[in-house]
């Protein structure tokens, strides 16, 4: 039975860099996540006949989301739904899920590194039929939905059985529960040479990957230890926990710190790596040694014709702005095309769909290719693994090469945590009017060359997109100034810097990079306004 609930709207229901991302309980007041779903139904006219693949984390509040949903996909006459067992499916998996089925798109309930539980967060990514993250035009769409929600649809029945394989049906819907893990593997069968990985195994290469209590925990142990033969425990923290076990499941340097350490330990395998909490990010560790996530995306991008699906050579790369520029050296070099576009995968969409780019990254610990439409951390690792079979060489070596051909980026990002929105709308809105009269200025030996908001032109679409305000010096220096858009609560400030290096190679980062900060801190008068007087997360 169909039953058409009354409803009030809520007024906060804007979608940011990852979709809608709020605390649990909030997403958990009454018709809140009901409205949501609905007003999505709404703003792309209707689900009537459509297909979409369904899943998330395995977050706190995911089973009881998944099954409301389930029921108001049926009530609004969906004609087919794809799940993963048990309601789990990474985000990268459910990508190719969506291009495989040339479904409609897809909803994956994560808040992705946000941490999870009841006092956590949650959050709902929705998919188009370009298995990617929706355009700007249509978020607005649903927000303005959202406003003035009245009703949603839903089907008065019990909860469905995710637990068991197979085809089943609620109402006139279609309901097909698969293995969330089955054809990701396929999919990286047919891009990497895993005759090749099976072999660096055998020759007793050990690795270690923490996937955080989160929802990789079957995709790595089914891959690297069963297919690929790695010894078994190399995958820690493999089982999916509704709060991540306390953890924040963000791979980088302070909340996967306790794989750093292993990694700096006289115990430290060859290879390391982690994921997040929905599996699109990844941290890349050495012996004593951490790649950095742009210097990533620059060795990837040097390295890919060792990879049997880039081969033949790819259509281009592209980073966000925040990125470092090391892949822009290493495209410059070979001429491959590159772009650089503001934060959020669905630039690097629109890129990929029109066949402009094939590799793309992010310095927050994304990287991805033309595969799927999201970022992949299991894919990322796989490239890494790749490169090491085929070249015979460590993670510091294959990183040191780049830095010896291309130069090294000293770089590091420092978030400003919990700002009062308004103080922080304000500091960007002043530093923004400042900026054109920092050109030609001169800090100690820092000259600014051109200081201006970051402005992109999409040549897919038309549309313009301005984020971040950036300042770059006549010594390549480079400092990014951005809001986040992907907050539950309050505002995060994120300076970016940048110091490109040729000739030293071994020198700290913190320190190479503390004149900058002092700069950029002083520019945007962030002590003054914030009132801290250093960064809560540098990575
Ligand atoms: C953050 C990252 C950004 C990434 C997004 C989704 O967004 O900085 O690169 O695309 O998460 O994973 P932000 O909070 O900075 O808007
Ligand atoms: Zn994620």
């Amino acid at each position: 039975m169909i039953n058409i609930v009354k409803t009030q709207p809520y007024s906060d229901q804007k979608m940011g860099t990852g979709g809608l991302r709020k605390k649990t309980k909030v997403m958990m007041q009454p018709n809140y996540f009901e409205n949501f779903i609905q007003s999505v139904f709404n703003a792309i006219g209707g689900v009537k006949g459509k297909t979409y693949v369904v899943g998330g984390d395995g977050r706190f509040f995911n089973a009881e989301a998944i099954q409301r949903f389930i029921k108001m996909a049926a009530a609004n006459g969906v004609k087919k739904l794809i799940i993963g067992q048990n309601g789990f499916m990474s985000t990268p998996a459910g990508s190719n899920v969506m291009l495989k089925n040339h479904t409609d798109g897809g909803f994956i309930f994560s808040a992705s590194h946000n941490p999870g539980g009841e006092n956590g967060d949650f959050g709902v990514k929705y998919a188009n039929e370009t298995a990617g993250q929706v355009p700007t035009a249509v978020t607005d769409r649903i927000f303005e939905e959202s406003k003035k929600i009245s009703e949603y649809k839903i089907c008065d029945s019990k909860d469905i059985d995710l637990k068991n394989l197979g085809l089943q049906k609620l109402e006139d819907m279609e309901i097909e529960v698969i293995d969330p893990v089955a054809d990701y593997v396929e999919m990286m069968q047919r891009i990497f040479d895993f005759d090749a990985l099976k072999q660096l195994f055998k020759s007793g290469f050990t690795i270690r990957f923490d996937a955080m209590n989160a929802v990789t925990g079957p995709y790595a142990i089914r891959i690297f230890e069963e297919i690929l033969g790695a010894a078994k425990g190399s995958v820690i923290r493999a089982t999916p926990l509704p709060d991540f076990g306390g953890l924040h499941p963000d791979p980088n340097l302070i909340y996967a710190k306790d794989l750093v350490d292993f990694m700096y330990s006289d115990k430290a395998t060859d290879f390391a790596a982690a994921n997040d909490g929905d599996g699109d990010r990844n941290m890349i560790l050495g012996r004593k040694f951490f790649v950095t996530p742009s210097d990533s995306l620059a060795i990837l991008t040097d390295n890919c014709k060792l990879i049997p699906a880039y081969k033949n050579g790819i259509y281009g790369v592209a980073k966000s702005a925040a990125t470092s520029t090391a892949v822009c050296r290493v495209a410059e070099k070979n001429n491959i095309p590159y772009y650089v576009v503001p934060t959020g995968w669905k630039y690097f969409v629109n890129l990929m769909d029109s066949n402009r780019i094939t590799l793309c990254g992010e310095e927050s610990f994304g990287t991805g290719s033309s595969h799927i439409r999201e970022k992949d951390g299991i894919w990322a690792i796989l490239f890494w693994l790749s490169i090491i079979a085929k070249t015979g060489k460590t993670v510091e070596e294959i990183t040191r090469e780049n830095w010896k051909k291309y130069g090294r980026s000293y770089y590091m990002r420092f978030d400003y945590e919990g700002l009062d929105t308004t103080v922080a709308d304000k500091l960007m809105a002043d530093l923004e009017a400042k900026l054109p009269s920092l050109k030609g200025k001169k800090f100690g030996s820092y000259e600014v060359k051109e200081a201006a908001p970051f402005v992109y032109n999409d040549p897919v679409d038309g549309s313009v997109t301005k984020n971040g305000l950036v300042i770059d010096f006549t010594n390549q220096a480079k400092i990014t100034y951005r809001l986040s858009g992907t907050g539950s609560s309050g505002a995060t400030l994120r300076v970016y810097l940048e110091l490109p290096e040729y000739n030293d190679f071994d020198q700290d980062t913190l320190e190479t990079l503390q004149p900058l900060l002092k700069i950029a801190s002083d520019v945007a008068e962030i002590q003054q306004r914030t009132g801290k007087t250093k960064a809560d997360v540098n990575t």
